[in-house]
């Protein structure tokens, strides 16, 4: 599909400095940590992931459950073979990447079903249809399985107030459009942001239960305001940290940045 080629080619292109940019980014590393924990939360012998980029969290579960068979995809070519070449060194042969998206994995990984399906930033808010993206993956569930989604919010009021005050309204309510161009200021990536609501509503129709809605970064800055991070103590971060968990689960969390989901078969 033309879409998934423009969005293979630009990660094509992210993939060399995408590594090192996670690894200069402690806002982004505890997001995941997060992330992270959740999958933890509940067993698994089987989980799929959804634009791996260079494998970090498809290559994490897969060391940290040897029994567990963990499948990944991504449209980029060159992210899955950064994770691939990971795999390799590794020698992990509970895991496999193939170059695809949602609507090839039947073909990419025959007869397979998964108890967990998970996706961390991003590969959500580019898809070409989102309630269909959400219909195949619930048909490679098993009965019980669950799915972790996380999904770039629509309504990040922090983000809004912050690039209202720097005077740059058009920033300020970019997420707000039928069409987002992505987080860099210089390369446009057509993407899509949600609500907590247009998320509930493609769940509720497609009989998908949701158990849990958390928000992240609604009063810790997004992982992108490098200043911010800079400017406020360690120990300040780590307040607003604490503060958006305590509400995160909560009305307050559908104005964060980010959101997880967490989703079962009804
Ligand atoms: C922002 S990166 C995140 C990568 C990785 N999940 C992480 O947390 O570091 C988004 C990744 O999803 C992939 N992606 C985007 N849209 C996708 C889609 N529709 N299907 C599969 N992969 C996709 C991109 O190529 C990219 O590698």
């Amino acid at each position: 599909m033309r879409y998934y080629q423009e969005v293979g080619a630009y990660y094509d292109k992210d993939a060399k400095d995408f590594e090192k940019r996670y690894w200069n980014n402690k806002a982004l590393q505890r997001i995941r940590q997060a992330f992270r924990e959740e999958v933890k939360r509940e067993p698994f012998q089987s989980a799929l992931e959804v634009g791996i980029g260079p494998g970090f969290d498809l290559i994490h579960f897969a060391k940290l459950f040897p029994k567990a068979q963990v499948d990944g995809i991504d449209v980029s070519s060159e992210m899955v073979n950064l994770a691939d070449s990971k795999l390799k060194s590794l020698s992990a042969n509970n895991a496999r990447v193939a170059v695809g998206s949602v609507e090839n994995i039947g073909a990419l990984f025959p007869n397979q079903k998964y108890d967990l399906i998970y996706v961390f930033f991003g590969a959500l808010n580019t898809v070409e249809d989102l309630a269909k993206a959400l219909e195949i993956l619930k048909s490679y569930l098993n009965p019980q399985g669950r799915m972790v989604l996380t999904f770039v919010n629509k309504w990040y009021v922090g983000g809004m107030i912050w690039e209202c005050l720097k005077l740059k309204p058009k920033k300020a309510f970019s997420r707000l459009k039928k069409v987002w161009g992505g987080y860099s200021p210089t390369e446009f990536l057509a993407s899509r942001c949600y609500s907590s609501s247009e998320i509930k509503g493609i769940s509720q129709a497609l009989q998908l239960k949701c158990l849990k809605r958390e928000g992240f970064s609604i009063f810790y800055p997004a992982w992108y305001y490098h200043r911010l991070h800079k400017l406020i103590p360690a120990k300040g971060l780590h307040i607003l940290w604490q503060m958006d968990r305590a509400i995160a689960k909560g009305p307050l969390g559908s104005f964060g940045e980010y959101a997880l989901y967490d989703l079962r078969v009804h």
